[in-house]
């Protein structure tokens, strides 16, 4: 049995909305363990945390640059091999910048980091560094996603013309009602978010949905937001037209504010001889259509899947997975590439995606800065 991977995080504490999904993932294929972590900017709340879920506390520390300080002292079979980082956005960059230059692998959550640039600088840093770096985009790791990347590789929908991703959310709809409410969380504030509420939270992820299914790289996008309110400037909804090749073109429709909107994700790619559907909130539902049969609906753990989903799947078909299981899948790729073993490209994003993510929450607050105008996301 393989020693099980040393693990670090950062954020995540009880008071968090991710935390516990980190946590729960890395426990599920049973390869990593928890050695040490500054769950909060605040040391006696860390500490009581790290009692509350069991952790030993000689290794929860008081800041972030202090758990590099006393973790780099350690020898290399003690230490901490990859860290976590589930902080708002503005300490993904500072951190994830030190933990590469200190030879640690990362994973991140998104948006990578606040602006172009950082990611750009985050970029280089992991070349030359020569670790393990993830991005979790968590949606990629569930079973049915992976499938619908594999079939479109496959070629089964043919050429494809159309794609639409929607993530509507309608969470901010109580806050931004209220003054004192929307200035005070930290999703509004561009200091702590980075330019963007909508893009830069969820808007992204429907942008790397459409990458990740489908290989297409997005080339020029036109963006138009709304805002509500004059005293908050972030972007709580936005219509992004996208194009990706001269006759490839597509919408990602992303809103914060979508009244009794839970979590809805959904991703339709429509191509000469199929289309395949899949929303979120039924994640173990495929749809495929076409204009001359009826819809199939594929399901996990079906020998009909490809190798990369039913990879995904630990109990057989009828069993549904969920959302804890797609960042175990991910948490898994990780661990594979930290052992060297063999993975597929799909078991994790990586900075690439990082860094296109950044490109477009740019580009969209550029676009619609600007009038509404196109513009072209790097190559
Ligand atoms: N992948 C996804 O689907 C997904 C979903 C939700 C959130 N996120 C991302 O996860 C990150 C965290 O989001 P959240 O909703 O959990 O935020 P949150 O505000 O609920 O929690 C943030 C946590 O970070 C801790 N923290 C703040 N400053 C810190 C510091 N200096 N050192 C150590 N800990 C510190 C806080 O105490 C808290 O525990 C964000 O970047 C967000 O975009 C991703």
């Amino acid at each position: 049995m393989a020693k099980k991977i040393r693990l670090g995080i950062l954020g995540g504490g009880g008071d968090s909305l991710i935390g516990v999904l980190h946590r729960v993932a890395a426990h599920i294929n049973d390869n990593y363990e928890i050695v040490g972590a500054v769950f909060n900017p605040d040391h006696e709340k860390s500490i009581d945390f790290a009692k509350e879920i069991d952790i030993p506390t000689n290794r929860i520390y008081k800041d972030f640059d202090t758990l590099v300080e006393e973790e780099m002292k350690l020898p290399a079979e003690e230490r901490i091999q990859v860290c976590s980082i589930l902080t708002p956005n503005f300490l993904h960059f500072p951190m994830a910048k030190k933990l590469l230059d200190h030879g640690f692998h990362v994973i991140c959550e998104k948006p990578m980091t606040t602006t172009y640039e950082e990611a750009k600088i985050l970029e280089e840093a992991h070349k030359k560094a020569g670790v393990v770096f993830a991005l979790t985009h968590t949606y990629t790791g569930y079973p049915m996603v992976r499938q619908m990347r594999e079939m479109i590789k496959a070629g089964e929908l043919g050429k494809i013309h159309k794609v639409d991703a929607r993530y509507y959310q309608g969470w901010i709809n109580p806050v931004i009602h209220d003054p004192a409410k929307r200035a005070s969380v930290w999703r509004l504030d561009p200091k702590k978010a980075g330019i963007s509420s909508c893009m830069g939270d969820i808007g992204v992820h429907a942008f790397n949905m459409i990458e990740y299914t489908t290989g297409i790289k997005i080339k020029s996008l036109l963006a138009d937001f709304n805002y509500l309110y004059d005293d908050n400037q972030m972007d709580v909804d936005g219509t992004v037209l996208i194009r990706a090749g001269k006759h490839v073109k597509g919408v990602i429709r992303s809103s914060q504010v979508a009244t009794g909107e839970e979590n809805g994700l959904a991703i339709r790619i429509y191509g000469e001889k199929a289309a395949l559907v899949w929303e979120q909130e039924k994640p173990n539902y495929l749809y495929r259509l076409s204009d001359d049969e009826p819809i199939q609906i594929y399901k996990p753990g079906n020998a009909y899947n490809s190798k990369l989903s039913l990879d995904g799947t630990k109990l057989p078909a009828g069993h549904p997975e969920g959302i804890f299981d797609a960042m175990a899948n991910i948490y898994l790729g990780v661990a594979r590439a930290i052992r060297k073993q063999d993975y597929n490209s799909g078991e994790f994003p990586t900075m690439t995606d990082g860094v296109r993510g950044l490109n477009f929450i740019e580009a969209t607050v550029e676009s619609n800065k600007k009038g509404n105008v196109w513009v072209d996301l790097d190559e």
